[in-house]
């Protein structure tokens, strides 16, 4: 597998896959700016019954045997479909990849900045949940023998901040 060095925005040798999903990144950037002070500052309180039932149902994790590759998983042959229906497959499989991922890093940053208890829980249970999205869907673009470095982008999110102050 080849490497994409971000950082000098210079293409060594490219994955072809990653550089789709670079690609998706980069005209479609999925990062946010996050009012951590805000986020801190929020009071489940007035919520406090349905607050408590939502983080014991998150922290019970009954999704987390969601995610099952059946015996039809077998029977997917990439190479078999037909080379614009493949790549056009494809194309969803790493932009969805993509997406997944970046909540994944986006939440596991705000639960790491944040100071609100309460808050860095939930978004430790929702980035442990899109960290479990992508890694399904990697799994799949593996089978087909695709591999997706996406290192690139928890890179990209450290340079996005650097730049906005963050
Ligand atoms: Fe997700």
């Amino acid at each position: 597998m080849k490497e994409v060095d971000y950082q000098n925005e210079r293409v060594d040798a490219i994955n072809e896959t990653t550089a789709m999903a670079h690609e998706t990144t980069l005209l479609n950037p999925r990062f946010y700016t996050t009012n951590f002070k805000e986020m801190d500052e929020l009071n489940v309180e007035s919520v406090r019954k349905d607050w408590d039932e939502l983080i014991s149902e998150m922290k019970s994790d009954p999704n987390r045997t969601h995610f099952k590759k059946t015996e039809d998983w077998d029977k997917i042959d990439f190479k078999s479909l037909n080379p614009e229906l493949r790549k056009e497959f494809i194309d969803f499989l790493v932009s969805s990849l993509t997406a997944e991922f970046s909540g994944c890093v986006l939440y596991k940053e705000m639960k790491r900045r944040g100071t609100n208890e309460e808050i860095c829980e939930l978004f430790s249970y929702m980035s442990r949940d899109e960290a479990r999205h992508a890694g399904f869907i990697n799994d799949a673009l593996r089978e087909a023998g695709i591999g997706v470095n996406l290192g690139f982008l928890t890179r990209k999110k450290k340079i996005y901040n650097k730049k906005r102050g963050n």
